[in-house]
């Protein structure tokens, strides 16, 4: 018995020894000392030792057990720390090392502009108002004095949604003139910027959605001057004091008279050049003192009452102020284009 007492024990400690994880030390513990441990097994055999042999075996056994339990100690306290140290090489967090830098966007080159335009007019006293891109015919048409039969309506030009041609993608945003002048209080002083939509090839100045601003003001004695004045307040904000305008007489069906602005050319001066194909000027928007039926359509007197109307195209604006040549570099996206600005 002393010899198999003997052996467990060096067993016992060899492999405590090699033990590397604590589930390794519980697992030898259970081994040894367990109630089926090997251990336990001898002590059960005591019984048939003889009354002199039993107190000296009784007093190894106890020995070999409290050795096996201290080395079952230091192997545990061995191995937890193990563990810990591995985790804590594992689990390292550098915290000098710098961060991953965030690609932080910017403003698309049109936003810039919308948002300078923007500013310029709440500058000015105007409220901004979002309206519905999917329009009644009415709100796009009929109300802005263009009836039915009338050429702006065809079905060639204009995105319909419905065989009677009266609910279609806004082809203007002058139906926020109407959408103003029902629902707000006089005076009126307010811009609208949104997408349009019209059946257009997609060319180096042509796509079938593109953005406007409408501007619109209702009041007492409003005339072409005001419009005249205001509008060449924004383009010298826009593109710098001086910057010259011309209007010149045009035809919309909501507003009479009615013109089209122009800004002189920015790349020669007025002079003529391949940028303003030689005219020496450059097509802006279209503006015009709000037609009388169209105020009387939305409940405005217009013996009292009179005020001036724009539309100008945001893309148009944009690619003017950064000298952009193709409005197709607007919609891409390309992520070369867009960092330029
Ligand atoms: N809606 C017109 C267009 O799209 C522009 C315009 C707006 C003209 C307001 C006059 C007054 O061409």
């Amino acid at each position: 018995m002393k010899t198999m007492l003997e052996n467990i024990k060096r067993e016992a400690l060899e492999a405590l020894n090699a033990a590397e994880l604590p589930e390794h030390v519980e697992s030898l513990r259970v081994k040894y000392l367990g109630k089926k441990g090997e251990l336990t097994a001898i002590l059960k055999q005591m019984g048939k030792l003889s009354a002199e042999e039993r107190p000296i075996m009784g007093q190894l056994a106890n020995l070999v057990r409290s050795d096996i339990e201290n080395a079952i100690a230091q192997a545990s306290a061995a191995a937890d720390q193990r563990r810990m140290a591995k985790r804590l090489e594992e689990e390292a967090l550098d915290v000098t090392i710098p961060g991953e830098p965030l690609e932080i966007g910017h403003k698309h080159p049109m936003y810039t502009v919308l948002d300078e335009i923007k500013d310029i007019f709440v500058g000015m006293g105007f409220q901004i108002l979002d309206g519905p891109e999917i329009e009644q015919a009415d709100y796009n048409f009929t109300k802005l004095n263009t009836d039915e039969g009338h050429p702006a309506r065809e079905w060639s030009d204009t995105f319909y949604f419905t065989e009677d041609s009266s609910i279609l993608l806004r082809t203007q945003t002058s139906p926020m003139q109407v959408r103003a002048m029902e629902t707000r209080p006089l005076p009126i002083r307010v811009i609208a910027p949104g997408r349009v939509y019209r059946k257009d090839e997609v060319d180096a100045t042509h796509s079938p959605m593109f953005h406007q601003i409408e501007g619109l003001v209702i009041d007492k004695g409003i005339t072409m001057g005001d419009l005249k004045g205001t509008l060449n307040t924004v383009v010298e904000k826009l593109y710098g004091a001086g910057t010259k305008t011309r209007f010149r007489p045009h035809h919309f069906p909501f507003t009479e008279p009615s013109c089209e602005m122009d800004v002189q050319c920015h790349e020669c001066g007025g002079v003529g050049c391949r940028v303003c194909k030689g005219e020496g000027w450059i097509e802006m928007l279209g503006a015009g003192m709000v037609h009388p039926k169209v105020l009387e359509g939305c409940g405005i007197d217009s013996t009292v009452y009179s005020g001036w109307a724009f539309g100008i195209g945001l893309e148009r604006t944009a690619l003017r102020r950064f000298n952009i040549s193709d409005l197709r570099l607007i919609f891409e996206n390309d992520i070369r284009f867009l960092t330029q600005f």
